[in-house]
């Protein structure tokens, strides 16, 4: 999950955040499955285009991108070149596409994938590796989940090579409930062994989510209070500023705990509470994750408060009703709020909040750990400690701590021990999750991603909740977009979790 390095924060070199170059620098051959797609512009190509310019791609890489559209291959580059930054050069751009090529295909044609194979050998073997003993492909599916299985079905039996080391990089929604996560799982199962899958949960490439263990097991403070002696409850939360505007189409079959909340937010979840595991390797670290989800009941309708915005105070901004692709007797919650127990050793009685939402009052995701009271009454109490990890939008790490009010007082004041990246961390650059993940994929390294029992527990603890909304429609409470969400969730998480606003 981390590497040691010595470097110091303030004196070290620029650096990219990224430090493994890809593995061995086998000849590599990346398929990009849905080339002409939103995800594949904002995210893949940008995160390759990172990982070039950082010298992190293996040093003989062809990219080559597969879609039904017709784009010529200035079409395909222009697409590309529109997400690459506003800073990256013209020359670093132009040796990346370099690399790049487009292949003009149908996702349920043979013949089409026969084609792209021997586009992909042809570029093999002009980098010399033909023939090579070790060559890897990763299959990178930016694909809507309608077309996953029959292409990952193509690529086995048209692309899939056994003298190559294969990975297929899948995207979310994995399924919408435990049935058909499972069938997911089943059918890639049958063509792709586990430890050729790599499922991406892009929270986990998160620079201060690939933090929580180094903060956890490297500190011996942290660790020493990390348990239900110490800690009163822990929130995660998650905030967007803006609604789903363009995609409610999308967003109304799914609804906030299917989008953000049942993956990003567990995950999230699970390296907070996980046991210190035996090794950073990738089975020890998801042994631990999975045990934290295997101790989790299913969480129930009286646990949860569900929302759903309308249009601003003002009527500057619709509501999600308003949306053209929405019905208007629609019940998706687009704000979730549950509380749930993890009914282990460490954790046994403490309450853990997630909350997540779109149209709130900011973009924020964090993790905070509220500890409980001091037992004695020295000083009166003001309020309780809290650790804060923010996972952005600024990245930071922060103790809200007790402290004499400076000068004559002797008063007491809140203040925090503050890291704030943006402040110590002045000359490095934060890659994007995407390239963080993308070059574990490279290195065929999977902590950083779902492993299918993990899968299968964070839908057991989800699914039957979700029956159950669907099937009663049960309503969401309104909250105006650009609100901190409905009415009662502040109260709703001091009662049910006994949280203390400090
Ligand atoms: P798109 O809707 O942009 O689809 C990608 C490509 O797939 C399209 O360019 C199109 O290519 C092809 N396609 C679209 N619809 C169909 C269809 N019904 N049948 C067959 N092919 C189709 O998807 P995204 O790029 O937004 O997302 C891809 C995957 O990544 C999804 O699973 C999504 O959930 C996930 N994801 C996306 C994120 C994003 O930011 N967009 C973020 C996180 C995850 P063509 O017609 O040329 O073949
Ligand atoms: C995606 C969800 O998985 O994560 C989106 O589908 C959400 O609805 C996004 O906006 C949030 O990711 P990030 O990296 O912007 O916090």
């Amino acid at each position: 999950m981390s590497s040691v390095s010595s470097t110091s924060a303030t004196t070290g070199p620029l650096t990219c955040g990224l430090s493994r170059a890809a593995e061995e620098d086998l000849p590599t051959t990346i398929f990009v499955f849905g080339a002409s797609g939103d995800l594949a512009k904002k995210k893949t190509f940008p995160a390759l285009f990172h990982l070039f310019q950082h010298k992190l791609l293996p040093k003989r890489t062809r990219i080559i991108g597969y879609a039904r559209s017709n784009l010529s291959r200035e079409d395909f580059f222009e697409r590309v070149k529109s997400h690459l930054g506003a800073d990256a050069g013209n020359d670093d751009i132009a040796a990346f596409l370099g690399l790049c090529l487009y292949v003009r295909g149908r996702y349920d044609v043979p013949d089409d994938y026969v084609a792209l194979r021997k586009v992909a050998e042809g570029q093999e073997s002009a980098l010399g590796a033909e023939g090579a003993s070790r060559r890897v492909r990763v299959y990178y599916m930016a694909l809507p989940p309608s077309v996953f299985v029959d292409v990952a079905t193509q690529i086995r039996h048209t692309v899939y090579d056994d003298a190559c080391t294969n990975r297929i990089v899948i995207e979310k929604p994995f399924g919408h409930d435990l049935e058909s996560s499972r069938q997911l799982s089943k059918d890639i199962s049958a063509l792709f062994a586990e430890n050729e899958v790599f499922r991406i949960d892009h929270y986990l490439g998160k620079e201060m989510v690939k933090n929580i263990p180094t903060l956890r097991f490297a500190n011996v403070f942290y660790e020493a209070v990390w348990n239900r002696n110490y800690i009163a409850n822990v929130q995660i939360t998650f905030k967007e500023p803006f609604g789903t505007e363009g995609r409610g189409g999308y967003f109304d079959e799914f609804g906030i705990i299917r989008d953000v909340v049942q993956n990003h937010l567990l995950q999230v979840l699970s390296i907070v509470a996980m046991n210190q595991p035996r090794s950073l390797g990738a089975e020890d670290v998801r042994d631990r994750k999975t045990e934290v989800l295997r101790s989790i009941l299913p969480i129930q309708l009286e646990d949860t408060l569900l929302g759903q915005y309308v249009a601003s105070a003002d009527g500057s901004k619709p509501g999600y009703k308003d949306d053209d692709t929405v019905p208007k007797d629609s019940t998706t919650a687009t704000f979730a709020q549950c509380v749930l127990h993890i009914d282990n050793d460490r954790w046994c009685g403490v309450p853990w909040v997630i909350k997540a939402g779109k149209a709130l009052d900011e973009a924020k995701m964090l993790i905070r750990i509220q500890f409980r009271d001091m037992p004695n009454a020295l000083f009166p109490s003001l309020a309780r400690n809290e650790l804060v990890i923010q996972v952005s939008p600024k990245e930071s790490v922060y103790i809200k701590t007790i402290v004499k009010e400076p000068g004559l007082s002797t008063n007491l004041a809140m203040s925090e021990l503050d890291l704030s990246y943006h402040k110590r961390y002045q000359d490095i650059h934060i890659p994007d999750a995407y390239a963080t993940l993308i070059l574990d994929v490279l290195n065929g390294d999977h902590s950083n991603f779902v492993r299918s029992d993990e899968l299968d527990e964070a839908w057991r603890i989800f699914t039957p909740l979700l029956h159950q909304i669907e099937a009663e429609k049960t309503a969401p409470l309104p909250y105006a977009y650009g609100s901190r969400g409905p009415e009662g969730a502040d109260e709703f998480a001091r009662k049910r979790a006994g949280y203390k606003r400090t």
